[in-house]
C-alpha cells in the first residue's frame, strides 16, 4: 500500500484503527460527491505542537456543510476538541489534518437528504506539497485549458469533494504538459486560483489577489497573507485579475495549507519578473513561516496548542528571533 496511514481515525466520535475505518460502497458520497472537507496543519513549533488557524478551518467546514444542507451535530468547540483529541490519540507532533463530513449509506437516489450525515477526521504526515526546493526556487505553472466552475453551479466557497473533480482535471492537465501546477481562469476568462492554492500578484510593490467572486475558495492562508502583508505596510487589493496581468507581474506566488507560500517563476513558459523568488514573496514567506515556526509572538491568535503540558514545559521563544525556514 502506497499510503500506510497513521494510527487511529475519528469516525462519528469514535477512534477507529486506520485499517478498520471503512464505509459502504453504497454510501451516497461515493456516487455523487456529497461530501465537504477541510485541510489544516499542525506544526511542531518550539513552544510545542500547534494547529494553525484551527478555528477558521472548522468554521469553514461548518459553512461548507451548511451550504450543502448537511449540518453535523457538533459546534465549533466540539469540532476543535475532536481534532485535538485525534492528534493526541495518535501522539502526532506535526501533521496534516483532514476532517470530512459526508453523506453515508441509506438510499442511492440523487436526493441526499435521506442519507445520514457522517464525519471523520484523519491525520497524516505531509511535507512541502510542491517540494521543498519549490519554496526557494519557485515553480513553473501553466494556465489550464479547463475553467473553474461557473458561479451558481458548484459553489466555490464550499470546500466540497465534488469541486475537486475540477481541481483534478486542472492538475492532470498541468502534469501532462510537464508543469507542476495549473492556474485556472473563471468562466469570464479572469484569473481564479490554482488547483489547490490561491494566487497573489505583486506589481510595483502593490499586492493583489482575485476576489471571492472569481470562483475561488476563500483560502485561510490567503486571509493570513492579506493580514500579514497589511501588517508589513503593503497595500493589498482583492480585485479582478486578467490573465495577461500574470505575465507582466513583478512577482506571482501561490498560497494554501498544502503549498504554504510558494513562488511561481514562470507561467506558460513566460518568465515572471526575474524568474526566481522575488523580494515581496520572500518577505511574505518569512512573515508566514515566522508565525508557524513560533519565531514571533502569535499576535493574531492563530496557533492552538495541542498538548498544554508541552507548551508549559518549554521556554517561550523571544520576540524578534526570526530565522528563515
Ligand atoms: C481550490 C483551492 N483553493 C485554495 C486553497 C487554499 O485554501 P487554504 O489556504 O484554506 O488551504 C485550497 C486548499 O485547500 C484549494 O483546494
Amino acid at each position: 500500500m502506497a499510503f500506510s496511514g497513521t494510527g487511529k481515525i475519528w469516525m462519528n466520535g469514535r477512534l477507529v484503527e486506520w485499517k478498520d475505518a471503512t464505509i459502504h460502497i453504497a454510501s451516497h458520497v461515493i456516487h455523487y460527491g456529497s461530501g465537504v472537507f477541510e485541510g489544516a496543519r499542525c506544526y511542531a513549533t518550539p513552544n510545542g505542537s500547534a494547529c494553525f488557524r484551527l478555528d477558521a478551518h472548522m468554521r469553514r467546514l461548518q459553512h461548507s456543510s451548511k451550504i450543502y444542507r448537511m449540518e453535523y451535530p457538533l459546534d465549533l468547540t466540539g469540532w476543535m476538541d475532536a481534532v485535538l483529541e485525534t492528534i493526541r490519540a495518535n501522539k502526532m507532533k506535526a501533521c496534516y489534518i483532514r476532517p470530512l463530513v459526508y453523506r453515508g449509506y441509506d438510499t442511492l437516489g440523487v436526493n441526499p437528504l435521506a442519507n445520514p450525515v457522517d464525519a471523520a477526521i484523519m491525520l497524516w504526515e505531509w511535507g512541502a506539497y510542491l517540494g521543498k526546493e519549490a519554496l526557494e526556487e519557485g515553480v513553473d505553472m501553466k494556465v489550464s485549458s479547463w475553467n473553474r466552475m461557473a458561479p451558481n453551479t458548484l459553489p466555490a466557497m464550499a470546500k466540497s469533494t465534488a469541486n475537486y473533480a475540477n481541481s483534478a482535471l486542472v492538475k492532470m492537465d498541468a502534469i501532462a504538459d510537464g508543469y507542476s501546477e495549473g492556474i485556472v481562469l473563471d468562466v469570464s476568462g479572469q484569473v481564479s486560483e490554482g488547483s489547490g492554492q490561491n494566487i497573489f500578484l505583486v506589481q510595483d510593490g502593490v499586492i493583489c489577489t482575485p476576489p471571492l467572486g472569481s470562483s475561488i475558495l476563500g483560502g485561510i492562508t490567503r486571509d493570513c497573507i492579506i493580514t500579514l502583508a497589511r501588517d508589513l505596510g503593503f497595500t493589498v487589493t482583492e480585485s479582478i485579475v486578467p490573465r495577461e496581468a500574470l505575465y507582466i507581474a513583478d512577482e506571482v506566488f501561490c498560497v494554501g495549507t498544502a503549498a504554504e507560500v510558494t513562488p511561481i517563476r514562470s507561467i506558460d513558459k513566460i518568465k515572471i519578473g526575474a524568474g526566481r523568488r522575488g523580494p515581496v514573496t520572500e518577505a511574505m514567506q518569512r512573515a508566514f513561516f515566522d508565525v508557524i515556526n513560533g519565531d514571533v509572538p502569535d499576535t493574531h491568535g492563530w496557533l492552538t496548542y495541542v498538548y498544554p503540558d508541552e507548551a508549559v514545559l518549554r521556554e517561550p521563544v523571544k520576540a524578534g528571533a526570526a530565522k528563515s525556514r
